[in-house]
């Protein structure tokens, strides 16, 4: 049989977490367990001396979420990945290992609500200092370095404006300034976008979303390219402590193996809804990389597999129409979050990026007209149907 990193994206997705257990378990069991017996007092001293193999403590290491950690640097292409007890976990230690010291970043405008905040408000008071840029426009991010720039932190697609940057251009420009390019995959998951081998450094996900794919896990995962950087990477997370538990691990090994399957599914529902919604007379605009009118369509073609599950669109009403649509659909659920099979609707200005100061938000385009839609894996013509109701409504 082929290794497991040369096979498919299926087979990656269900066999690349490989656990042998002792007792022929072929699901890896859940260690719910915070600490490991040692055999005698010199096998804890070698252990923790790291001249033998083994567990000690599972802030450290726990068998669990390695099976889950081991599935997604396969899916990711990576050396190794660390699992996170939510996506702002594996942000910040992400941060915290490559900003050692202070520095500058320079990041995606159209970014996650609370990964602006983050380092609006938290990152001065490390020494860090971040410029905004819109990373699709990669001169951008050329014109924004500094002799003291140490990161490059792109969002591609990018929550919730669906931008698109370049990833191998902004790897260019990133390791010519001696940066290191740091990508955060979850809107397309490794399913559908491989940024290392378009010169990541670092990706990172938020594994609430479409890993896990079943809304109830809060998680993320950090996945690196090589031993140096998993060494440095583990003994920070290690002491900041922001692991996920076991159980936790559990599902999101368990959500990963149907990951190809569940995408599959949302980004056909979401291509014809967002064809519908282009259609439609109340629609204003509509941003979905499958759309030709999409601004980055070629570019998205040429460095990602699909064009995802995420739709934004602004009706021609504004935010009045906007908030009586959100307000009158019923399968479509009204939250926060995205990815999972369910398809939720939310309201990016007064929710998911709420926090983000309002000049960034207007920089970034994200208006208060815009509304996200999270694609699931309902029967498409009942979604359809949801929004129809919602929209002749109006
Ligand atoms: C693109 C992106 N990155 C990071 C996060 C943070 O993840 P979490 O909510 O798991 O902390 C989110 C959450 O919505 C997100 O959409």
């Amino acid at each position: 049989m082929r290794p497991i990193r040369e096979c498919g994206i299926e087979t990656k997705a269900v066999h690349g977490g490989e656990y042998h257990d002792p007792l022929g378990a072929v699901i890896p069991p859940i260690y719910q367990t915070s600490t490991f017996r040692f055999r005698d007092v010199d096998h804890g001293a070698r252990l923790f001396r790291g001249e033998e193999d083994g567990y000690i403590y599972t802030r450290m290491r726990n068998p669990t979420i390695e099976a889950m950690e081991n599935a997604i640097a396969v899916l990711e292409g990576g050396w190794k990945a660390l699992g996170c007890a939510s996506g702002m976990a594996a942000v910040h230690t992400t941060l915290a290992v490559l900003m050692q010291g202070g520095g500058r970043i320079v990041c995606s405008e159209s970014v996650y609500g609370a990964t602006a905040t983050l380092l609006m408000a938290l990152g001065p008071s490390y020494g860090i200092e971040t410029t905004f840029v819109d990373t699709s426009r990669t001169e951008e991010i050329e014109r924004a370095i500094r002799q003291d720039t140490k990161v490059v932190f792109i969002e591609t697609p990018a929550n919730p404006t669906l931008v698109i940057t370049d990833i191998a251009a902004a790897a260019d420009i990133a390791h010519h300034a001696n940066a290191t390019l740091v990508v955060d995959n979850t809107f397309m998951s490794p399913v559908l976008q491989h940024p290392f081998a378009l010169g990541a450094d670092v990706v990172i996900h938020s594994m609430t979303k479409f890993l896990n794919g079943h809304a109830d896990v809060v998680g993320g995962v950090i996945v690196v390219k090589t031993e140096e950087q998993y060494k440095a990477f583990r003994s920070s997370l290690n002491l900041l402590g922001g692991v996920i538990d076991p159980f936790n691990a559990f599902l999101v090994h368990r959500g990963l193996k149907t990951l190809p399957l569940r995408i599959e599914r949302q980004c056909a529902n979401a291509m014809r809804i967002a064809e519908y919604l282009e259609r439609h007379p109340a629609v204003q605009w509509v941003r979905y990389p499958g759309l030709r009118s999409h601004p980055q369509y070629e570019l998205n073609r040429r460095q990602s597999d699909g064009p995802g599950a995420m739709i934004s669109f602004e009706l021609k009403g504004g935010l009045p129409a906007g908030k009586a649509l959100m307000n009158s659909v019923h399968l479509c659920a009204l939250a926060v979050s995205l990815g999972g099979v369910e398809s939720l609707i939310q309201h990016p200005a007064s929710m998911t990026h709420a926090t983000m100061a309002r000049e960034l938000r207007e920089q970034a385009a994200i208006t208060d007209g815009l509304v996200r839609l999270s694609v699931g894996i309902e029967n498409v013509e009942d979604i359809l149907g949801d929004l129809d109701q919602g929209l002749s409504k109006l």
